[in-house]
């Protein structure tokens, strides 16, 4: 099928060369970060909140008759219409709920974005061919890394413009939105936005917990998630069920919006329970004109309803401006069905025409091969004297019917009896309209083959999406290179059909599992090269198109004909329409997923000395944080150390005049040493600073030990931590929080004296790298295994290396961004298809390597520092980093 060959598989993603994006800071430099912004307030539309009655009291009185005054005194028909439309829909029916009138608008904090981690599949195959061919690579290229100075990223964040990656962002969606808005000026730049929300029913069980397992059991509370994120988003966002559901959906639909382009589309997915309110909220926030369609898709065979299967869920499709929406038809082969339904006649090869016979039609006797083609009415209503004449044919004269007239004239129906396009049919002429005059017909409204089976590919979320949904979503409404957005990324199909089709692509995610698993997904993709028309340009200078046929004769390319009748006889040149889905291939390119970043908002953290904390009542929220902390501490006073030893502390209180620290306390050992505490943030990992801060306090006051408290660090804490003694004067330890201590009363069971506990590290081992000769000066770690916490049974579980689902090697780590040199998704065959794609041109043991425990060996960098991160179950990110110099063995 494809017009070029080439003997060796190369392995390439698309490049977005045309695109720009702002730089944005890497992770780790937030502390001395500056440009920070004050939160956004958003306001509905209040005339989308109308009263009904117009009684003395209400308000919508004077509006109304503002609005009267306004038609009335108009200037321009436009003006008039407008106003005219605002009085209509204030007295429309309107959709309310509890919270919405008293929720006039709300607000966003404005966080940045920080890059935490750099992917790219082709840097990790680079790095595999150096280490068979000693070859030398441009990593920061394949990365697409720009590589700024942490002095230039302090400074000059979001103002520079860099070459565009591709994002995969860790955060709440509202919170993300904002930051693309006022961050990035990104309002109006997105041509697609694709929403799979959760479906506003079960509030419990709406989030996967664990990457391995996709079972998902409705308020259970082993399978609630324990991200403290998540557990605010979910506590935030349910509270009055679907009331709050609502008021969810409403805000993330006015920021969804303002980030559409005029031209854009907005689909979101939904099930029967909500559709209703869906539309409704989407009738308020874009306008009633502006609904292009409700498309319902078949996802199972039958799910259990009581009465009658339910097998359909629904995408609501709004544009944000109708009369400017970008839209491609798309097209598919005409059904069997209905070719055999219509086009019932077959042209022989000797030019002989029959007609089929019901068994032939039906299949079970073998049809003759030929042109199967359907006939037409030649003739139109009405008794138009110009169509009134006689036609001559065979021989044989031809009238149109009483009271319709030839819908050509002589001349056209010279045209079509040339173009053997005539048949007498009784006593009638009609004309002939092969199958391959148009071989397609334009999809329509209700899509039934859409059900995940194992021919969509293997179901990875519990929640995911079929591809072919998403795909035509983004196919009818986008271009290559457009930007396409989904702020509920789940196992992340939107981006992978996006990177598919040479689309930007940015996703959110406010939980880690499928934030790991959409990871994962891209990744290890692989996709056909789609040929270019400039290939320095990249997918946005489009894609090839082109018409092909097959030895059958049928249309195989991407432009078909649009023979009709009509264009025979009035002899003018065939339409031709191009089907968007089938663009010419390139084979002997593997295409791989292009570079692309991890990213997270960071929440104001509150070392972050006190700057614009007070007006955005971080502090007031840090200070209920704290107080809630102290309070759990003073009731359950038992820190798990490690290695099976508890410390218990007595008299915990806040300590007198402080500036960094949270608590003290004195040890119930007899010895009554004096202990101090720091409390991290809820929604946030410990700083360095902050504990350089409370380090330095904690000296000063003369307390033995320091404690952290946190639920999630950061890898240059854990390091100051163990090196606190020798740097501060003062020894501490990390001690992680249970998550549960956020769920409230959301979980049953908590033991109190299990509350807080030390986290593992990733163990590994650096060791030289086999002998040989390509191996000379090279390394290799070797993930030996890691201990976990399980808040289910508060127990310290150790997992051995294979037994974790992935884990990263960054073989030059910086200190702040985490570049995937090598990535291992242990005893699995993520990496088969790309394997099988480039077959034959590594040796197998550079993939045992990637599914295993032991990377392949790599040459030290310039940094003298390696970085591991590892990937648990629950989707949490542990990160170990070491110097080269720490080799054993
Ligand atoms: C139904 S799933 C999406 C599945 C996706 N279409 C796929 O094919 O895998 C909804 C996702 O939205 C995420 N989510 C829910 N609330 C969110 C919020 N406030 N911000 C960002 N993501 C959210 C959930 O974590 C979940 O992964």
């Amino acid at each position: 099928m494809s017009p070029k060959r080439s003997k060796k598989t190369e392995a390439k993603p698309y490049e977005h060369t045309e695109s720009a994006s702002p730089m944005r800071p890497e992770v780790g430099t937030q502390a001395s970060f500056k440009k920070k912004k004050p939160p956004v307030t958003y306001r509905y539309d209040s005339s989308l909140a109308p009263e009904m009655m117009w009684d003395e009291k209400n308000p919508a009185r004077e509006q109304g008759e503002a609005l009267i005054r306004q038609i009335l005194e108009a200037d321009s028909v436009e003006q008039a219409r407008d106003a005219a439309e605002k009085l209509k829909r204030m007295s429309a029916p309107f959709l309310n709920w509890a919270g919405k009138a008293e929720r006039a608008e709300f607000t966003v904090p404005t966080l940045p974005l920080f890059i935490h981690e750099r992917l790219s599949t082709k840097a990790i195959i680079e790095t595999l061919k150096a280490h068979k061919a000693d070859k030398q690579i441009d990593l920061p290229l394949l990365f697409a890394d720009p590589q700024h100075s942490i002095r230039d990223q302090v400074l000059r964040a979001y103002e520079h413009q860099d070459k565009w990656v591709n994002r995969l962002i860790l955060g709440d969606s509202l919170t993300v939105m904002n930051s693309l808005l006022r961050y990035e000026s990104l309002g109006g730049q997105v041509q697609m936005i694709y929403m799979d929300p959760p479906y506003g029913v079960k509030f419990g069980s709406n989030f996967q917990p664990f990457v391995r397992s996709r079972d998902v059991k409705h308020n259970d509370d082993d399978h609630l998630t324990r991200e403290p994120e998540m557990v605010k988003a979910y506590r935030d966002t349910w509270e009055l069920g679907v009331h709050s559901y609502l008021s969810y959906m409403r805000d993330r639909l006015l920021l969804a919006r303002e980030l559409l382009h005029r031209s854009g589309s907005i689909f979101v997915q939904i099930s029967d329970e909500n559709l209703h309110h869906v539309r409704e909220l989407m009738d308020e926030v874009f306008g009633e004109g502006n609904m292009v369609a409700v498309i319902p898709f078949v996802t199972t065979t039958g799910r259990g309803a009581r009465l009658i299967d339910n097998i359909v869920d629904f995408i609501v499709w709004y544009a944000k401006e109708m009369q400017h929406t970008k839209f491609h038809t798309l097209f598919e082969p005409i059904p069997k069905d209905q070719v055999d339904r219509y086009w019932v006649w077959v042209e022989l090869p000797s030019g002989e025409a029959i007609r089929l016979t019901p068994s032939q039609l039906k299949g079970t006797e073998l049809a003759p091969e030929g042109k199967r083609f359907l006939l037409r009415d030649l003739t139109s209503q009405g008794a138009s004297e110009k169509g009134q004449f006689e036609y001559i044919h065979n021989k044989r004269s031809f009238l149109p019917p009483p009271n319709r007239h030839w819908s050509t004239t002589k001349e056209g129906m010279g045209r079509l009896a040339e173009q053997n396009r005539l048949f007498v049919f009784g006593p009638q002429l009609r004309g002939k309209r092969y199958l391959s005059d148009f071989p397609v017909s334009a999809i329509n409204n209700l899509w039934t083959d859409t059900q995940m089976g194992s021919f969509v590919g293997e179901k990875l979320y519990v929640v995911q999406t079929n591809r072919k949904v998403i795909e035509r979503c983004i196919l009818m409404t986008t271009d290559p290179g457009d930007l396409v957005l989904d702020p509920t990324c789940g196992s992340g199909t939107t981006a992978y059909v996006a990177e598919q089709w040479g689309r930007r692509w940015i996703t959110i995610d406010v939980s880690r599992v499928p934030l790991a698993l959409a990871r994962q997904r891209l990744l290890t993709a692989t996709f056909p090269w789609y040929e270019l028309r400039e290939e320095g340009r990249g997918p946005a200078s489009g894609f090839i198109y082109k018409r092909r046929q097959n030895k059958k004769g049928e249309e195989v390319g991407g432009i078909v004909p649009h023979i009709t009748l009509k264009s025979i006889a009035n002899d003018i040149p065939a339409d031709e329409e191009v089907l968007v889905d089938r663009p010419e291939q390139i084979s002997g390119i593997t295409r791989v997923t292009g570079p692309f970043v991890v990213e997270a908002t960071i929440p104001t953290p509150v070392d972050w000395e006190g700057n614009g904390v007070e007006d955005s009542g971080v502090a007031e929220e840090h200070a209920d944080h704290v107080s809630r902390m102290l309070e759990v501490l003073r009731l359950s006073p038992v820190l798990h150390v490690g290695g099976g030893k508890t410390v218990k502390v007595k008299k915990v209180r806040p300590p007198a005049k402080t500036l960094n620290l949270s608590a003290e306390a004195v040890t119930d050992d007899g010895d009554e040493e004096p202990v101090a505490f720091v409390f991290g943030p809820e929604n946030g990992a410990v700083s360095e600073n902050l504990i350089y801060h409370a380090a330095m306090e904690a000296r000063a006051k003369q307390y033995t030990h320091l404690y952290v408290i946190g639920f999630a660090i950061q890898p240059d804490a854990r390091k100051y931590i163990e090196d606190c003694e020798a740097i501060a004067g003062v020894p501490a330890t990390y001690v992680q929080a249970t998550p549960d201590l956020l769920m409230g009363d959301l979980l049953k069971n908590m033991r109190s004296s299990q509350i807080f506990s030390v986290c593992g590290l990733p163990e590994i081992r650096i060791h030289k790298a086999a002998k040989g000769k390509e191996n000379k000066g090279k390394l290799q770690v070797e993930l030996l295994g890691l201990d976990l916490f399980d808040p289910t049974t508060m127990e310290a579980d150790h997992r051995e290396g294979n037994d974790v689902p992935a884990w990263f090697l960054d073989t030059n780590y910086n200190g702040t961004c985490f570049h995937v040199n090598q990535a291992f998704f242990p005893r699995t065959g993520a990496w088969n298809s790309i394997k099988k794609a480039l077959k034959g041109q590594y040796e197998e043991g550079v993939w045992d390597h990637l599914a295993g425990t032991t990377s392949a060996p790599f040459e030290p960098g310039d940094t003298g520092q390696i970085a591991v991160k590892v990937i648990d179950d629950r989707g949490n990110e542990l990160i170990v980093i070491k110097s080269v110099t720490e080799v054993e063995g």
